[in-house]
């Protein structure tokens, strides 16, 4: 029944529409103890507090009312009323201006992607999510992306051959491919299964994603390349967020930019302790590439953006570049 139909019965039966409570479904593919899943939890907490109980926020961890390739149509339909996926994963709605977080070695730490999350470049972006019914409200981080395999990835002969599980990003794809290696994109919840089968040798993820998933488990090696960042947009069914009343919707915003901050406050420390964790268990080896090896890697990969200007569009990625090397030029003032 549409709300606005319900509203009007409650109303007639004498319930104002300000008593009704809003029940809000906010649905991740990742586990709960990440920073994602503890971001998505203090924000039910804070959303319940702002709004004094008008708002019921009902977070579903681990893809357990949708998982990746299913998301974004029930958000879009209004299955679901929140999502915080990958901006990895915006191509199959057609938006691939996203992508550019995903040309490795663009942003190089995690300074430049709040930079351009946060400016006129992450405006950008939003905006193109809105003719397709989503109003992105906030980015969050996960650090920075990993190679895993079940062989040590030092040098890009080493990724020859290999079966990589990638996100739904044209650049990522095609980062495998310059590599020398097969690329499949596959749901995330799938992607243990899928190692432990053979099915796929290698993935790339955030150390925090890689333990609490226990691909350590299925992954003989870790090789910290730090090559790309993992950025989540936090987005809403644009019907239902224009739809709320003026003063929960700014409640509601407070709640989310507050859960912003407490969700970078903890990522790079959450992906440190994963990695510790890793070390601990023992399964995985750990990789550390030299800078000789971090430099051929980066070679190897760099004609990715001009090979992506057509699509991801050359202004676009020049401006996150300038944005890179304005970072590195106020380090160098402090
Ligand atoms: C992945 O699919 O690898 C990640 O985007 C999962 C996540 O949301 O962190």
């Amino acid at each position: 029944m549409p709300r606005i139909v319900l509203v009007a019965l409650l109303a007639a039966l004498g319930f104002p529409a300000s008593a009704q409570v809003i029940t809000l479904k906010f649905s991740h593919v990742v586990a709960p103890d990440t920073p994602k899943g503890k971001a998505a939890d203090k924000f039910r907490q804070l959303a319940e507090a702002a709004t004094k109980g008008r708002v019921k926020v009902e977070v579903f961890p681990n893809s357990q009312l949708y998982k990746d390739g299913d998301e974004l149509e029930a958000l879009q339909r209004g299955a679901v009323q929140m999502l915080a996926p990958s901006v990895s994963k915006f191509g199959p709605l057609g938006v691939r201006d996203f992508e550019v977080f995903d040309l490795p070695y663009l942003l190089p730490d995690t300074e430049t992607v709040n930079r351009v999350t946060d400016g006129e470049i992450g405006r950008r972006l939003f905006s193109r999510l809105e003719p397709r019914g989503i109003t992105g409200l906030a980015y969050w981080d996960n650090g920075f992306k990993q190679f895993s395999a079940n062989r040590a990835l030092r040098t890009p002969a080493d990724f020859r051959g290999l079966k990589m599980r990638v996100q739904s990003s044209k650049v990522l794809s095609a980062m495998v491919r310059q590599l020398g290696g097969v690329p499949q994109v596959m749901a995330f919840s799938e992607v243990y299964t899928a190692l432990q089968q053979g099915v796929v040798d290698g993935t790339e993820n955030p150390v925090s994603n890689l333990y609490t998933q226990k691909h350590h488990e299925v992954q003989k090696f870790l090789t910290l390349s730090n090559h790309g960042p993992l950025v989540y947009a936090v987005i809403v069914n644009k019907r239902f967020w224009d739809g709320l009343p003026a003063d929960i919707r700014d409640a509601l915003g407070g709640a989310m930019a507050e859960a912003t901050r407490f969700e970078r406050a903890i990522a790079a420390k959450e992906n440190a302790d994963s990695l510790a964790l890793v070390r601990k268990a023992g399964t995985t080896q750990v990789v550390e590439l030299t800078d000789a090896e971090r430099g051929a890697l980066r070679a190897a990969l760099q004609p990715l953006q001009r090979e992506f200007e057509p699509s991801i569009g050359r202004e676009l990625i020049g401006s996150v570049a300038a944005v890179a090397a304005q970072v590195e030029q106020d380090r160098r003032k402090r």
